[in-house]
């Protein structure tokens, strides 16, 4: 998972983008309920634990995509049809995007669309040697506002915009909406998408794939804080959080909390941020959706829902949405 990381490293000594960054986390450390973007987990460090959270017997989402795009590749490639351009929204996992290239009739293209330099060009360049036919153009863009998508030396037939792993599950329903339809404008007339989304189930399974046993996840969540005191001077004490995530059953997502375990004050870009016993900070939304709900957030953002897979004991779905002529 790439999607939507930020670097937080200052470039210069005036970089108007990370004092933005800085505004933002602030606003959010400040705010009656304090909360920070899931986009702080993903460094290096935070890709590691997050590859390690795909592989726990708790986390069912990543191995249950990957078996329904096993078994129903087949009935996808023809729905897709053949010589397309791939655009994947936040270059992730090499092997899903692997597994999908192999199931298609000769792609024709594929497009990772990436806020990192470096994941773009190191993903670009091993597939562009396995797979000596395709067009590898990678774009280095915030793929939640519309980018411009590169021209090709061969027109593809069709664009089909790719986005596993229920990524879309950590935006909040509004911009969910918005996202479907950058993805609608660049998948352009004629053009689909093919969506995982995470499934409304027993929240007993629910929670237990965000608290796993091993505590990688605790380990995830905390990284935000490491992140903010190594990069950004913070002094948050880590032993000081817990981590919890809690499944709220009314919005259907699971919220992701560090629970200050005492009364504490930290440091962040010069103001003091108070936390009182059990205070907490929101860090990441995962919703769930049923089938006919992603349905029509996919309707309501101009798509046409046409085929939605989804594995035996009905944990996750792949959904197929065209955009109209
Ligand atoms: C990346 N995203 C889909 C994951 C999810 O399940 O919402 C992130 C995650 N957070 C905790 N565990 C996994």
């Amino acid at each position: 998972m790439s999607s939507n990381r930020a670097a937080l490293v200052r470039a210069n000594e005036t970089d108007p983008a990370l004092d933005e960054e800085i505004e933002n986390i602030l606003a959010g450390l400040t705010a009656p309920i304090k909360h920070l973007s899931p986009k702080y987990f993903y460094d290096d460090f935070g890709l590691r634990l997050f590859e390690e959270i795909c592989r726990l017997p708790e986390y069912y989402p990543t191995r249950t995509e990957r078996k329904i795009m096993d078994g129903h590749l087949p009935e996808m490639a023809p729905l897709i049809g053949p010589r397309v351009s791939v655009i994947e929204f936040g270059s992730g996992s090499s092997q899903k995007i692997r597994q999908l290239l192999d199931g298609l009739a000769e792609p024709a293209a594929y497009v990772p669309v990436d806020i990192s330099a470096p994941y773009l060009s190191s993903m670009a360049s091993s597939l562009a040697k396995d797979y000596p036919t395709l067009q590898v153009v990678p774009v280095l863009a915030d793929f939640t506002r519309p980018f411009d998508l590169p021209t090709h030396a061969v027109a593809p037939e069709r664009n089909l915009v790719f986005f596993p792993g229920s990524t879309i599950g950590n935006f909040e329903r509004p911009e969910a909406r918005s996202l479907l339809e950058v993805m609608r404008h660049e998948a352009g007339p004629g053009g689909a998408l093919l969506i995982g989304v995470d499934l409304k189930k027993d929240p007993r399974i629910v929670r237990a794939a965000y608290n796993d046993s091993a505590g990688v996840t605790a380990r995830f969540n905390l990284n935000v804080l490491r992140r903010l005191n190594s990069e950004l001077g913070a002094n948050f004490d880590l032993s000081g959080f817990q981590h919890k995530a809690v499944y709220d059953e009314l919005q259907g997502r699971i919220e992701m909390r560090l629970v200050s375990r005492k009364a504490q004050r930290a440091r962040f870009a010069g103001h003091s941020i108070d936390f009182r016993a059990g205070e907490h900070i929101v860090t990441e939304y995962s919703h769930k959706y049923s089938l006919d709900e992603f349905a029509a957030l996919a309707r309501s953002a101009g798509l046409e829902p046409i085929r939605a897979w989804c594995d035996a004991d009905a944990l996750f779905s792949v959904h197929y949405l065209t955009v109209p002529q």
